[in-house]
């Protein structure tokens, strides 16, 4: 790649990813690696960026890289955790604070014209959260700024392109924390604003043509983003081939399947759609418990998908759309969640037994940017904008076990809240949407007859990762709407019911 790249070493804060894609914003490509995984060729990446952490520098716990190949050499930022390594570390002092240290603070300038706050006025808005402070700055160090509660806010150090800022730049609360990292890339260490979704589409074409020469590859479409861009990119690359395999699982969404299979033709992607919605069923027959359900579906999955990558001949390569945050978190330094709350079977590929190589070719990139890119390659904006939608599909908003007449029920459900959210413009609005069909009857009346049927949630959330979530405050005149049609319009459905609970402690699936 011919771009300036910058380094950015993760102590494990939260905000980490955030500081990747602020960069990035900027058009300016960074990497995230663990603090204690240092790239060898150090001398490739043009600055360096130290994240914030949930440690502390005083504790016990070894996150104390040598960065005795970086400081002085390469331009460097340390963010909070990152600032306090460093004057622990140079001769400075870092204590437990005494008094408030979290939230918004105002940057008073202590020496002015400084070219890390180019363009910044005094009083500008950061972001604080951490507990210890630096009580004494590092040996050769300039005091750049305060805030009323934290004298060491911004420092340097003298005749090395060291900086050092308690606060984080790079959280939404920092006003000019993306005019704070422009200054301190560009302006000190000098990187070019150069890569941009048009950049990585013309040299990911190029290095894909270099590496798959003439050979053929598979790929499985979900008809989520993912999957999509990355097969766009893929038959930008080598075209006819590249086979790519559609899975009717019988768990889509109303029509999904023909549409969206339609829409990939249109595309001019050479794609199977293969119908296994039987299968899928008879795999998932009597099953009640949501894990097992997964296991049911992504063994199913496997085996349809095997049988089809076979008929192909001479297929040397699998390609997924695996994208940055996948990547991340497999080898982020706390190792990843703690804890598998449930098993997202679309994360860790397809077994051994298949022997292909892999590639992946968005797996530097965010979402967002996945998106972006996926625009530059003029894929539909409405295929682009979909609302994420699991792997399991409906079988997991199918509470207790799967029959072909509840599959057919809330597909019915779940597209007239789909369709309604879009006609009143609500659909953008949100992050992610559906219908569960609870394993609850309940008695109603229509007309004069008494009915016992079952009931359905609608759930909607804001979110921006899926790792924690709200429910939307949708319009009562909406909701009123929906579950009139719903009740109107779909034979054994008698009740509607809103969800309103956030993530955590509750999920975004019911399963
Ligand atoms: P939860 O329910 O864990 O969901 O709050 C977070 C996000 O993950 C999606 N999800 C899945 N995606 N396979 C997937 O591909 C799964 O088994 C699965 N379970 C949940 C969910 O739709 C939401 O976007």
């Amino acid at each position: 790649m011919q771009h300036d790249k910058v380094l950015i070493l993760d102590f494990g804060s939260q905000y980490t990813q955030l500081i990747g894609r602020r960069v990035r914003e900027l058009n300016i490509y960074s990497e995230i690696h663990p603090f204690n995984k240092i790239p060898t060729k150090i001398e490739e990446y043009k600055a360096v960026i130290l994240s914030g952490s949930p440690y502390s520098v005083r504790g016990n716990e070894a996150l104390h890289p040598d960065l005795s190949d970086i400081r002085g050499k390469t331009p460097l930022l340390a963010v909070c955790y990152g600032a306090q390594y460093l004057a622990h570390f140079s001769g400075g002092e870092v204590a437990p604070s005494n008094t408030r240290e979290y939230g918004r603070a105002n940057l008073s300038f202590i020496k002015q014209n400084e070219i890390f706050f180019k363009g910044i006025h005094e009083g500008s808005q950061v972001w604080m959260s951490h507990s210890d402070t630096i009580k004494d700055l590092p040996a050769n160090s300039i005091l750049m700024a305060s805030t009323n509660d934290v004298k060491n806010a911004a420092f340097r150090i003298e005749n090395e392109p060291t900086y050092a800022i308690q606060f984080h730049p790079e959280v939404y609360h920092t006003t000019d924390g993306k005019h704070l990292l422009k200054n301190f890339l560009v302006d000190i260490a000098g990187l070019n604003q150069d890569w941009t979704p048009q950049s990585f589409v013309e040299e990911t074409v190029e290095a894909l043509q270099e590496k798959l020469g003439n050979d053929k590859v598979v790929l499985g479409l979900s008809g989520g983003v993912d999957s999509t861009v990355a097969a766009v990119l893929l038959n930008k690359a080598i075209g006819k081939n590249l086979y790519c395999i559609f899975v009717n699982n019988g768990l889509l969404r109303k029509n999904e399947f023909q549409n969206v299979l339609n829409q990939y033709e249109g595309m001019g992607l050479n794609v199977k759609g293969v119908d296994a919605c039987d299968r899928f069923l008879e795999a998932l027959k009597g099953i009640h418990d949501p894990e097992r359900k997964r296991k049911a579906i992504g063994n199913a999955f496997i085996e349809v998908f095997d049988d089809e990558a076979h008929k192909l001949e001479d297929v040397l390569w699998l390609a997924q759309g695996t994208i940055y945050p996948d990547v991340i978190e497999s080898v982020s330094a706390t190792g990843g969640p703690s804890a598998t709350i449930k098993s997202h079977h679309n994360v860790g590929g397809l077994p051994d037994f298949m022997k292909l190589k892999i590639v992946e070719p968005l797996k530097a990139l965010f979402k967002d940017e996945v998106r972006r890119v996926g625009a530059t390659l003029g894929i539909d904006p409405e295929l682009l904008g979909r609302h994420p939608f699991p792997g399991p599909g409906l079988g997991i908003r199918i509470l207790g076990d799967i029959t072909a007449e509840k599959v057919r029920i809330l597909q019915e459900v779940d597209a007239i809240f789909i369709n309604g959210l879009k006609s009143w413009g609500l659909y953008d609005k949100v992050w992610q949407a559906g219908a569960m069909l609870l394993p609850v009857d309940s008695v109603g009346v229509m007309g004069d007859e008494r009915t016992y049927e079952k009931c359905v949630a609608l759930r909607a959330v804001e979110s921006t990762d899926g790792m924690t979530a709200d429910w939307v405050n949708l319009p009562y005149e909406f909701l009123q709407k929906t579950s009139n049609d719903i009740i109107n319009k779909v034979k054994g459905v008698n009740r509607v019911v809103y969800d309103i609970s956030s993530k955590p402690p509750a999920t975004i699936e019911w399963e």
